[in-house]
C-alpha cells in the first residue's frame, strides 16, 4: 500500500511510518513541526525513521489547516489509506487554549477528510484517545460507552473527530478505524509526557511533581504495540469502528514511578501537588474489540518496556 501519515515526524508517527515501511508499504510522512515541543526532536526521529527505511519513507513538510499544503500532500498519492496522527496534543495545555485545540483537531481533520474524498482516497485510520471515556465510564472502558462526558478541551475535540469521521463515512463511504490510544510511552517519547517528564526530573536530582495523592491509575501502552496496531488497522480498515488500543494493564502513578526509578537505576523524589483539572482520575482498556479486528495482543510487559524506554533516554535524553 502507499500511505500517508500526517504527524509522521512526531513520537507516535514516526514509529508507525518504520513499522508500516518493514511491512512493505511505501510512506509518505507530512508534519509541519509545531512548536509544541522542540521541532529538532521530530527531525531527529524522522530522519532516523527515513534512514531505516530503505527509501520507502518521504518527507513532505506541510500543514493539514493549509489547503495547498494538503494538495502538495495528494499529489504525491495517489494514497491507499491515510493515518491521521497529526493534532494538538496534551490535555493540561488543552485547558488553556481550548479554541486552537478545537481548530487543530477538528477543523484540521475536517480538512484532511474533505482533500482525501476529492483525491479518491477511501481509507482512514484516525488517532483518538482513552480521554474520551472522561470520568464516568465504567472500567475498563469499552467502546459501546456514549463518551459524552469529557472532561477537557483535547477530549472533547478528539470525540468531535471522531463523530466527524462517521459523518464522512455515512456521506461518502469512507472506512475508518479510529483508534483510541490508552497512555503511550516508549523511546521518543514527548518530552512533556509523564514518564519523560520524570526521568529528566531524575537525572537532575530534581523532585518529580505529582499531581494528586498518586492513586490514579493508567493503562500505558507500548509504541510498538501501538505502531503495530495501526498498521493492522491500514491494511483492514472497512466500515466504521471505534477500537481500544490499550496495554491490557492498569497501574497506580505512584507504582510506576517506583518501577521507573527502578528502570533507570535512581530513587525518585517526590513532590506532591492538587490533582490537576481535566486529567481522569483512571483509564482501562477492554480491548476484545482490538483483539477481534486487528488480532492485537500488547506485546511488551510494563517492564520490558520501561528497559526500553529507560535505554532510549540514557542515549538521548536531556540531562
Ligand atoms: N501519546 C499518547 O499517549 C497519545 C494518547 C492518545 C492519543 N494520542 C494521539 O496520537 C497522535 C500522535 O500523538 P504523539 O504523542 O505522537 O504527539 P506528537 O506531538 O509527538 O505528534 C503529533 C505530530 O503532529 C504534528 N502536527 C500537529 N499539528 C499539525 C498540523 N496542523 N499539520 C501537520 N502536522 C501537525 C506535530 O508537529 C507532531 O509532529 C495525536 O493525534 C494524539 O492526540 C496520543
Amino acid at each position: 500500500m502507499r500511505v500517508l501519515v500526517t504527524g509522521g515526524a512526531g513520537f507516535i508517527g514516526s514509529h508507525c511510518c518504520e513499522a508500516l515501511t518493514e511491512s512493505g508499504h511505501e510512506v509518505v510522512a507530512f508534519d509541519c513541526f509545531t512548536p509544541f515541543y522542540d521541532p529538532a526532536l521530530k527531525h531527529r526521529n524522522i530522519s532516523e525513521a527515513i534512514a531505516r527505511s530503505g527509501g520507502h519513507l518521504s518527507l513532505i513538510k506541510g500543514d493539514v489547516l493549509t489547503p495547498n499544503d494538503l494538495a502538495r500532500a495528494f499529489a504525491a498519492g495517489p494514497f491507499d489509506c491515510v493515518i491521521h496522527l497529526a493534532a494538538s496534543v496534551g490535555v493540561r495545555p488543552s485547558t488553556e487554549q481550548p479554541a486552537a485545540y478545537m481548530r487543530n483537531n477538528v477543523e484540521g481533520t475536517a480538512s484532511l477528510l474533505a482533500a482525501m474524498t476529492a483525491h479518491a482516497c477511501n481509507r482512514l485510520v484516525f488517532a483518538s484517545s482513552s480521554s474520551v471515556y472522561g470520568d464516568t465510564a465504567t472500567a475498563p472502558f469499552a467502546e459501546h460507552e456514549a463518551a459524552d462526558l469529557p472532561v477537557s478541551p483535547y477530549a472533547a475535540s478528539k470525540r468531535a473527530a471522531e463523530l466527524l469521521c462517521h459523518s464522512w463515512h455515512a456521506l461518502h463511504g469512507t472506512d475508518v478505524f479510529a483508534l483510541r490510544f490508552f497512555t503511550v510511552y516508549g523511546p521518543r517519547q514527548r518530552p512533556e509526557m509523564a514518564f519523560h517528564k520524570f526521568a529528566t526530573a531524575m537525572a537532575r536530582d530534581e523532585p518529580i511533581t505529582m499531581y494528586g495523592d498518586g492513586s490514579s491509575s493508567r493503562d500505558y501502552t507500548y509504541v510498538g504495540d501501538i505502531a503495530s496496531a495501526v498498521v493492522t488497522a491500514a491494511e483492514r480498515a472497512r466500515g466504521f469502528e471505534l477500537i481500544n488500543v490499550g496495554g491490557d494493564r492498569e497501574i497506580s502513578l505512584s507504582a510506576v514511578i517506583e518501577l521507573l526509578g527502578q528502570a533507570l537505576g535512581t530513587t525518585p523524589l517526590i513532590d506532591r501537588r492538587a490533582r490537576s483539572a481535566g486529567d481522569v482520575r483512571q483509564t482501562s482498556a477492554d480491548i476484545s474489540r482490538a483483539q477481534a479486528l486487528l488480532d492485537y495482543a500488547p506485546q511488551k510487559s510494563l517492564t520490558a518496556g520501561l528497559a526500553e524506554f529507560a535505554a532510549w533516554f540514557a542515549e538521548h535524553g536531556v540531562h
